[in-house]
């Protein structure tokens, strides 16, 4: 089948792409030559999620979906959340989003920077009924960076029980256990049965 991924980051379609196989071939919004920048005015990842891919969907009006996602960190009440890549506006970066998280959190103790990353998809099938999918990785927030792999606040982010980060993990490993990951798989057994895929 044919499916649309409303996203411009060649990373996130290559790992969807890994996940979802050859048997769904995906096509994204760089298949679209100048389509407008969506604004992510939503205050949940579910809607900002909804608001990309409806913007799709309107225009291909064929199976699409979009997601979004963030880090929720427990001690600053679920921050940044939907705010995850613009945490240190105005001219954010993942840098300068890791020293605030650090400034943010500089008197909480190891035990309570507990945080999670969670990923919300998206999907309109063909006459633009929805469906949702979510995924979450629970983590700890470390003291410093360690890694180079992965991208966002990967080097922050210690794996439980594991004592390594997320950029100390290869992209596969990253694959199996993310967020991103678990959502993607789910929408596959779900379009596996719904489109009759074997
Ligand atoms: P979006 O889903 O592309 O809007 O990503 C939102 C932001 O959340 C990213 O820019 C990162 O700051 C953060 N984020 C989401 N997923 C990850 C991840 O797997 N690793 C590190 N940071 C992530």
């Amino acid at each position: 089948m044919k499916l649309w991924a409303a996203t411009k980051n060649s990373n996130k379609a290559r790992e969807i792409r890994q996940i979802l196989g050859d048997k769904i071939e995906i096509s994204t919004l760089l298949d679209v030559p100048n389509f407008p920048e969506i604004a992510e005015t939503g205050n949940t990842f579910e809607e900002n999620a909804l608001i990309k891919v409806q913007t799709l969907w309107n225009y291909v009006r064929e199976p699409a979906f979009a997601d979004d996602s963030g880090l929720e960190v427990d001690a600053l009440k679920g921050a940044p959340g939907v705010h995850s890549s613009r945490f240190s506006a105005p001219e954010p970066s993942d840098s300068k989003n890791i020293d605030k998280l650090f400034a943010e959190l500089k008197d909480v103790p190891a035990a309570k920077r507990t945080a999670r990353f969670r990923c919300v998809i998206v999907f309109l099938d063909e006459n633009g009924s929805p469906r949702t999918f979510e995924g979450t990785l629970e983590g700890l927030i470390g003291f410093e960076r360690k890694g180079t792999n992965g991208f966002g606040y990967d080097p922050v982010f210690i794996l439980p029980g594991k004592n390594r980060t997320l950029a100390e993990i290869s992209a596969g490993e990253k694959n199996l256990i993310s967020h991103r990951g678990k959502a993607v798989e789910a929408l596959f057994q779900f379009l596996k049965v719904r489109y009759n895929i074997t």
